[in-house]
């Protein structure tokens, strides 16, 4: 049987080639994003055995969602891909944009990363990639202060 993976952040851009070389690796891979029509895209491309769950990493109950509907999937790679940067001045970049930000490259992989690690420690199995960016290494940067911390 093929092992699974989860991927957030699979409907563009680094979680989308990440899906890409999965699948091509043998894994069976779960696409998660919110843009349904892009994922339900590469799960076409990926085969048959490819599963989408649309999701809002934004929203601490859709993170809690999606673990509840894929923890009985034996995933033993999870991917936390899903993440944004909001640019412009700090004092102008509205706090709504921020927080959904933080939301998203902070508290979604936090939660993810938490609620697979306990069943991947039980399993004595998994492994967690979590996509980050090397702002993140810096003391900061121009235009992305919210970002870079
Ligand atoms: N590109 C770079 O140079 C670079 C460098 C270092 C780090 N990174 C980081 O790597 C990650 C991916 O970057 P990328 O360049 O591949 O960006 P991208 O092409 O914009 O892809 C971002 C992915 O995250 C998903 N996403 C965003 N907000 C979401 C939400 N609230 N809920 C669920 N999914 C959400 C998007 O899907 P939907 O819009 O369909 O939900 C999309 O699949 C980001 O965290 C980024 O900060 C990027």
């Amino acid at each position: 049987m093929a092992k699974t993976a989860l991927v957030t952040g699979a409907s563009s851009g680094i979680g989308r080639e990440i899906a890409r070389d999965l699948s091509a690796r043998g894994f069976r891979v779960i696409l998660s994003a919110r843009r349904e029509e892009r994922l339900r895209e590469l799960a076409e491309e990926l085969g048959d055995n490819t599963r989408v769950v649309v999701c809002d990493v934004s929203d601490r109950e859709e993170c809690l969602r999606l673990y509840e509907e894929t923890k009985s999937e034996k995933i033993s790679v999870l991917v936390n891909c899903a993440g944004f940067g909001a640019v412009g001045s700090f004092d102008k970049l509205p706090l709504d944009t921020e927080l959904k930000m933080i939301d998203t490259n902070v508290t979604a992989v936090h939660m993810l990363t938490k609620l697979f690690l306990k069943d991947f420690v039980a399993a004595d199995r998994g492994y967690i990639m979590n996509i980050a960016s090397s702002a993140g290494l810096m003391y900061g940067g121009p235009m992305m202060a919210t970002y870079y911390a």
